[in-house]
């Protein structure tokens, strides 16, 4: 199959950029001693996720239950759900799920925890959890060291298999790096360590002291006593987030046709049922003087600098988009296509 070939709008990887991105990440955590549990829920694509476990990844963190069901489904069987998870029928998935892998959940309240063990008990498994706390981002998360001592020992008192201690840095993934960004980075693992101590001092063994993304990977990446990074969208990078990992090139861009055209003016057959414009507009690969800048639900209305080369935007043209948010862009398509030198080499699957 040709790029020409595709019926647009359609979703591309280029896979030498995909590559390097992931061999990069891969040589970052090669030789340490934390390792990469790298984010499901940017890519939402099993084949990528096993990609990642062999390139060295030492199992997948998602944000839901259902990407956790459908990590299991496909083989993988060391799974974080760093997200916390409040629902009976949902305690009673995760309690069926751990039957089959190892599925570790954040928890942050005592009333969760209950209802995690009683699921649990009623299905005679053992669910696994992880203390999570907020270092700053101010999302979920226990507020203190102390406070995840607590939570960690009434769960396992309740017959959790308490594995360790969470927390998201999320609000300094966008910072510039600076001496200030990585003295606030390291403030946060050294709260998940100092709590991971108090727990294994209250008796209850760690294995797990895990977080970072893909801004703020190579400090927490190398603070003793961090096991690992959650990392996600380093693989496939979205424009937000080039200023988060210099080291790594965007990969994702939407294919579209130009469907009508006059001066000044055309539109793309994309539109936010293609294309996320969630936290910018997207911008235009390779088209000096177009710019985006409405979508409509199946259009994309581009205005032309009558004085560029974009100008020459023709009807049945098409143009690739650069994804601007990818964690609200992949959950549009139920497929990408991995191109390289103007062919498709492999179409992967994003499972729902
Ligand atoms: C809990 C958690 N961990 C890790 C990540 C991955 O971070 P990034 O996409 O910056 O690599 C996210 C992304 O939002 C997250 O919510």
């Amino acid at each position: 199959l040709k790029i020409g070939e595709i019926a647009t709008p359609a979703l591309l990887v280029d896979l030498d950029a995909m590559e390097s991105n992931l061999n990069g990440m891969a040589a970052f955590f090669r030789d340490k001693v934390c390792k990469l549990r790298p984010h499901f829920k940017n890519h939402k694509t099993p084949m990528l996720a096993w990609k990642q476990i062999r390139a060295g990844a030492i199992g997948i963190t998602c944000a839901t239950l259902r990407e956790a069901e459908i990590l299991v489904q496909h083989g993988i069987d060391s799974i974080l759900i760093a997200n916390e998870i409040a629902c009976d029928t949902k305690a009673e998935r995760l309690a069926e799920l751990s039957r089959l892998a190892s599925v570790v959940v954040a928890l942050d309240s005592q009333c969760v925890a209950k209802d995690l063990a009683r699921a649990q008990r009623d299905r005679n498994t053992q669910i696994e959890a992880v203390i999570d706390i907020d270092i700053g981002l101010n999302r979920c998360g226990v507020e203190s060291v102390e406070a995840a001592l607590d939570l960690a020992k009434f769960a396992a008192g309740e017959g959790l298999r308490v594995r360790g201690i969470m927390g998201y840095d999320g609000h300094l993934q966008s910072v510039p790096q600076s001496a200030e960004r990585d003295e606030l980075i390291r403030r946060g693992s050294r709260t998940l360590v100092d709590a991971a101590s108090l727990v294994e001092g209250a008796g209850i063994p760690v294995s797990i002291v895990t977080t970072g993304g893909t801004g703020t990977h190579a400090v927490s990446g190398v603070y003793p006593g961090i096991t690992d990074i959650q990392a996600g969208s380093y693989l496939l990078m979205d424009t937000i987030y080039l200023n988060r990992g210099a080291r790594f090139q965007r990969s994702l861009t939407v294919l579209a046709t130009v469907i009508s055209a006059r001066s000044g003016h055309a539109v793309l057959d994309c539109g936010v049922k293609a294309i996320s414009a969630e936290r910018g507009m997207p911008a235009l690969k390779d088209c000096p003087g177009a710019e985006l800048k409405t979508l409509h639900a199946e259009h994309a209305l581009i205005s032309i600098d009558p004085g560029s080369a974009g100008g020459t935007l023709q009807v049945g043209q098409r143009v690739e988009v650069w994804v601007q948010y990818s964690d609200a862009t992949m959950n549009l398509h139920s497929r990408f296509y991995g191109v390289r030198n103007g062919q498709v080499e492999e179409i992967y699957r994003i499972e729902h």
